[in-house]
């Protein structure tokens, strides 16, 4: 695990910008996995203003995204797939018909996620995975429990997840309790991991992802034993951990 301490949130977004733009420079038909969260909108930012100005081309480049709330269409406001493209696709050069986001519309979840984990296997798996991390230290929306879950699949949302993502509701009764995640495992086939963290109330789940045993009661530990994971994260998510 690669650890790179950064002065703050614009710095750390720089840097990860400059790392999904290496990979799609050195590689313009990457597959790339995409997460939503506060955390990455700085560096997906950063990239929408290099593609602009031409630095950067993502005509070739398709995604697959983590995750989505179950129950929300393409269309809702508040569906992961909304997000991405506020965020994200409606200000870069890529394909929408190349983006692909979990069926949250799609009640039959088995098929849902079976039919998922198809696209993904099909294109290979991502090239580079981007990563935030919960207070929790979930990845995706997986979150805490008694092993490391496998391949996509139906979560129940853990309160202090409803509690946090809140935020973007008018109330939180309006967080959908579940979701469609890609699971751990599917994480950890892409080739490359890159994970992005600012702020004091990530410094717990940070230390344990970098420093704490591997244990699917911090679901972001098993990066440890990726060959190619890359942490950027300021200086107070970073508190806690150790100057190399
Ligand atoms: P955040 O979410 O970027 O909004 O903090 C990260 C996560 O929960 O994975």
């Amino acid at each position: 695990m690669r650890i790179i301490r950064t002065v703050d949130y614009k710095d750390m977004s720089r840097k990860a910008a400059n790392v999904i733009s290496a990979q799609v420079i050195l590689k313009p038909k990457s597959v790339l996995g995409l997460a939503t969260g506060t955390t990455p909108i700085g560096t997906y930012k950063q990239l929408a203003a290099w593609c602009a100005k031409g630095d950067v081309d993502f005509s070739q480049v398709s995604t697959y995204n983590l995750d989505e709330y179950r129950g929300l269409s393409h269309e809702d406001v508040q569906s992961y797939h909304y997000f991405m493209r506020t965020n994200f696709f409606d200000h870069i050069n890529i394909d929408l018909a190349n983006t692909h986001v979990p069926d949250g519309s799609n009640p039959d979840a088995d098929a849902a996620c079976r039919e998922y984990d198809r696209m993904v296997a099909e294109a290979g798996y991502p090239d580079l995975q981007l990563l935030g991390i919960g207070r929790n230290g979930h990845i995706g929306f997986n979150e805490p429990g008694p092993y490391f879950s496998k391949g996509t699949h139906m979560v129940n949302l853990t309160e202090s997840t409803i509690k946090a993502n809140s935020r973007l509701f008018d109330s939180e009764d309006q967080v959908p309790r579940q979701a469609y995640t890609m699971g751990v495992q599917t994480i950890m086939y892409a080739r490359s991991i890159l994970v992005v963290a600012n702020g004091e109330e990530k410094a717990d789940a940070v230390y344990r992802m970098c420093y704490g045993p591997v244990d699917p009661q911090c679901p972001a530990s098993i990066l440890q034993l990726h060959t190619n994971c890359t942490v950027i994260a300021d200086e107070a998510a970073l508190s806690k951990c150790p100057r190399a």
